[in-house]
């Protein structure tokens, strides 16, 4: 007996060719996936790898701020209520935590790479100078991030990070005062310190991050150096 044919592919197809028509998803998956790339090897993956863990920090940096409490009276059994109570709090904050070690290490992996090939000369200086941004906003990412547990280790290494930038020539003052949000570190310099971990720099890391892949994307990426037999 002759199978009957289900209608379904046929409606799915429609459905996605009224779409593609209306929102051009085969040339944006053309351009941004499909694009032709130079042979390269496992260093040229640390972008894709950066990419990914930014992703993992802002997602698991959402779930973390349903129970986190930015003050100081609770800011410290927030994060313990986050490990003992919460399902699977330990382990979002696990990867939270680890992944933000990991970003800093392999987003200067991808640096030293870009680096080593020379991506950041012409036509690439500006693909170089938005990943020299990228790489100072994930440094205040990380050291912002390590007020918010509010223990003995954060408190210690704001104030030491804090002091360092009371050094600078002639406008330090001014710098560990807006830093601080005083002279000591308080409530003011947690809420400054969790608003710049949270909507600060988020916002400028996935904006810039954008113009980075725009423009790898727009100019392409370098092959590999050959080396001349
Ligand atoms: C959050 C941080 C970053 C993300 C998500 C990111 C992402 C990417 C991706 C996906 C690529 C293409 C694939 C690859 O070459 O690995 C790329 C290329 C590039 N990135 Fe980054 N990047 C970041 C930080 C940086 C930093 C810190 C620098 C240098 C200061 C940099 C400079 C470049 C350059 C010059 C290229 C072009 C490479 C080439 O043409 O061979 N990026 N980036």
């Amino acid at each position: 007996m002759a199978e009957t044919p289900s209608p379904t592919p046929g409606k799915i197809e429609a459905a996605f060719d009224w779409l593609d028509e209306r929102l051009g998803i085969t040339t944006i998956w053309n351009t941004v996936f499909a694009r032709m790339v130079p042979e390269t090897n496992w260093l040229y993956t640390l972008g894709s790898a950066s990419t990914i863990l930014a992703v993992l920090q802002l997602v698991t940096g959402m779930l973390l701020t349903i129970y986190y409490v930015p003050s100081p009276d609770q800011a410290y059994d927030s994060i313990q209520f986050i490990m003992n109570d919460v399902a699977f709090g330990w382990l979002i904050r696990g990867i939270h935590h680890w992944g933000a070690t990991l970003m800093v290490l392999v987003v200067f992996l991808h640096m030293l790479r870009t680096f080593f090939v020379g991506a950041y000369k012409y036509p690439r200086e500006l693909t170089w100078l938005t990943g020299v941004a990228l790489l100072a906003i994930v440094m205040v990412l990380g050291f912002s991030g390590y007020l918010l547990p509010w223990n003995q280790r954060a408190y210690w290494a704001t104030s030491v990070g804090t002091s360092i930038m009371g050094a600078v020539p002639v406008v330090g003052p001014l710098l560990l005062r807006i830093a601080r949000g005083g002279t000591e570190i308080g409530t003011l310099t947690l809420a400054r310190f969790y608003g710049l971990h949270v909507w600060w720099m988020p916002l400028a890391l996935l904006s810039i991050i954008g113009v980075h892949l725009y423009l790898v994307i727009k100019i392409g990426i370098t092959s590999p150096p050959e080396r001349d037999e």
